[in-house]
């Protein structure tokens, strides 16, 4: 999920709020549900007053609670002792659901209470919504715009407003989308931290830590708004990583852990007696968060079901010599419920990721270390092109920095499917 920009004040009662400056306050606020919404989007709306001043706002705060624009309407009935919009005019992130699923319907609710207009940043693409929950509102007479119709936007503020929406729910939005195509699988984030000659590890297996704590703080915000995070064999014998979420205010997330293990020689030891204080990735999440993926190949019945046992899933991707079909894989992922994976290497796995193309985004953090080849592992070390023309190219690039003097580390990320 990347930030929106510009980096806004927090709206007060009363204050004046352009048509892109509220669509933007919602975009800021949707964000504060990541990590708890999925399979959801992240969704924010803001309500002003008939002379364009914020009243208040609202999102979407946990799986199966209030969507945005009822929360939102509930801030405003605190506020006010009542719910009529006449007169306001309300700004959400996403077109306003038409279904009534573990909620009732948006679009229903918002046209009961008449506001002046409803503008929305992005059209819902689940079936059960797109476009729909428009009709619902312009049946109720009710002045309804898309982003892109809206004539109280710049054509720069509706292309950044709507960029900076499809970057906010790209996991969401991926899922929706490929349902049902020949590209149904989990959105891939590739997250790698290297010195600034592109190395991640020693050979001799240290690595830890390359970069700031400034840039591994973002990298748990990011690991917050995937439900799996996948690393190699190699890496969970080499650092005993717990891969959780060291930030506050999330001690109680926990997502799934993903480990490559082709040949199925981690498996026995992760699931033996005390494995669940011997490696962390076990000790934090318990057995049931975890997925082992190995190699169509004849694991011993007896194995299996101890794996069972422990509630660990073991899937077995299909592949040849040695390396997994990792587009099989992740669609096995998406049907375990994983919509957003997020692969955090070593080289060794990070290289079919890339040559099977199955990267959606990559996140590079850059620490000022030279490291040198000599004795270091390059993150690209085990994939490449043969020719220029067929190097793989980030799209909607954003460079950000991260601190400041001799630890300042710089943050590339970018789209490689788009
Ligand atoms: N700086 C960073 O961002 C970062 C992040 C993570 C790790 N690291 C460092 O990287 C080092 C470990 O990296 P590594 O490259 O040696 O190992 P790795 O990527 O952790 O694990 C590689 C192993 O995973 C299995 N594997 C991965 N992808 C596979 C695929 N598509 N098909 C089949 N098997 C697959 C293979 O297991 P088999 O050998 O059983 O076939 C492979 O040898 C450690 O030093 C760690 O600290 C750095």
């Amino acid at each position: 999920m990347i930030e929106p920009r510009p980096r806004m004040q927090k709206p007060v009662l009363g204050d004046p709020m352009t048509a892109a400056e509220a669509l933007r306050w919602c975009l800021v606020i949707a964000r504060k549900g990541a990590g708890f919404v999925s399979p959801n989007p992240m969704v924010g709306c803001v309500i002003v007053d008939a002379a364009h001043r914020f009243v208040t706002a609202g999102y979407h705060h946990r799986v199966g609670h209030e969507h945005a624009e009822i929360d939102a309407l509930m801030n405003f009935e605190t506020l006010k002792g009542h719910r009529q919009l006449a007169g306001y005019h309300v700004y959400v992130s996403l077109e306003p659901c038409a279904h009534k699923g573990r909620t009732g319907s948006c679009a229903v609710a918002l046209s009961e209470l008449k506001p002046e207009s409803v503008t929305y940043l992005l059209r819902d693409p689940n079936p059960l919504v797109a476009g729909q929950g428009a009709a619902i509102l312009r049946q109720a007479g009710i002045a309804t715009f898309s982003a892109g119709e809206s004539d109280r936007l710049t054509e720069s503020q509706k292309s950044e407003l709507i960029d900076d929406a499809e970057d906010l729910n790209e996991i969401f939005l991926w899922n929706m989308r490929t349902r049902g195509s020949s590209n149904e699988r989990c959105f891939v984030t590739v997250k790698l931290a290297s010195s600034l000659d592109g190395q991640v590890a020693l050979r001799s297996g240290e690595s830890q830590w390359i970069t700031s704590d400034e840039a591994r703080e973002k990298a748990h915000r990011l690991r917050l708004e995937h439900d799996a995070i996948l690393v190699g064999r190699k890496t969970v014998e080499t650092d005993n990583p717990s891969l959780n979420v060291r930030l506050r205010g999330a001690e109680e997330f926990r997502n799934r852990a993903v480990i490559l293990d082709p040949r199925a020689q981690l498996l026995p030891r992760l699931l033996e007696d005390g494995a669940d204080e011997k490696f962390n990735v076990v000790r934090v999440r318990g057995w049931d968060h975890l997925i082992v993926a190995v190699q169509d190949q004849k694991i011993p019945a007896a194995l299996l079901a101890r794996a069972k046992d422990r509630g660990v899933r073991v899937l077995t991707g299909v592949g040849s010599e040695g390396i997994l079909d990792l587009a099989h894989l992740t669609r096995e992922l998406r049907r375990e419920g994983v919509q957003g994976l997020f692969v955090e290497g070593g080289a060794g796995t990070l290289g079919p990721f890339f040559d099977q193309n199955i990267v959606n985004r990559l996140h590079v953090f850059v620490a000022p270390l030279l490291i040198g080849g000599r004795d270091g592992v390059g993150w690209s070390s085990q994939f490449g092109v043969a020719r220029l023309a067929d190097a793989w190219k980030l799209k909607r690039l954003r460079v950000k920095k991260l601190g400041e003097g001799d630890s300042l580390n710089m943050h590339w990320t970018g789209r490689l499917d788009l």
